[in-house]
């Protein structure tokens, strides 16, 4: 029986375009259909969610570094910041809550400058190439790894 967990849900810069954005790779769900599918897993899941966009890297920042102590897990999307953000590596750092890192495509498999992550390092699971349905899945592990209290990782 899980108790009343809150987990934020964190997208970054483009991702307010998604339908309409290269649907080939980022499939034709728009980011209100993926927080429906969130809030209904979540629901599922026993969990409040608190789901947020944005295009600026100073707002994710903020965001991130206001959920200290607030939340019990983040699932972040940063999009293009996930390969350019030490400023988002640093706020991951100051939170002590597992970090699912979710990408609609598999970055790893697309061109060399997504192949290193800044999230990654701090993140309990990286999910990617499983589209809208990632999101889903990134909860479904927040609630396995909060209801066993698994370890996290420890950053270098
Ligand atoms: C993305 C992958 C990133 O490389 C890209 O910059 C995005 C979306 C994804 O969900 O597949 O904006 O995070």
């Amino acid at each position: 029986m899980r108790d009343g967990k809150h987990i934020l849900v964190l997208n970054g810069p483009n991702l307010n375009m998604l339908g309409l954005r290269e649907p080939e790779i980022y499939g034709h769900e728009t980011l209100d259909d993926i927080r429906a599918l969130c809030e209904s897993a979540a629901a599922r899941l026993g969990f409040t969610l608190d789901f947020r966009q944005s295009n600026h890297e100073g707002e994710l920042v903020t965001w991130i570094q206001q959920a200290r102590g607030q939340v019990d897990g983040l699932i972040l999307n940063a999009a293009a910041y996930t390969h350019t953000s030490v400023a988002i590596h640093d706020a991951l750092r100051l939170i002590d809550v597992p970090i699912i890192e979710v990408h609609l495509s598999d970055p790893r498999k697309r061109e060399a400058f997504r192949h290193f992550s800044y999230v990654e390092p701090l993140a309990a699971a990286v999910i990617c190439g499983q589209g809208a349905r990632g999101y889903v899945i990134a909860l479904e592990r927040l609630s396995g790894i909060l209801s066993t209290g698994r370890a996290m990782p420890v950053p270098d």
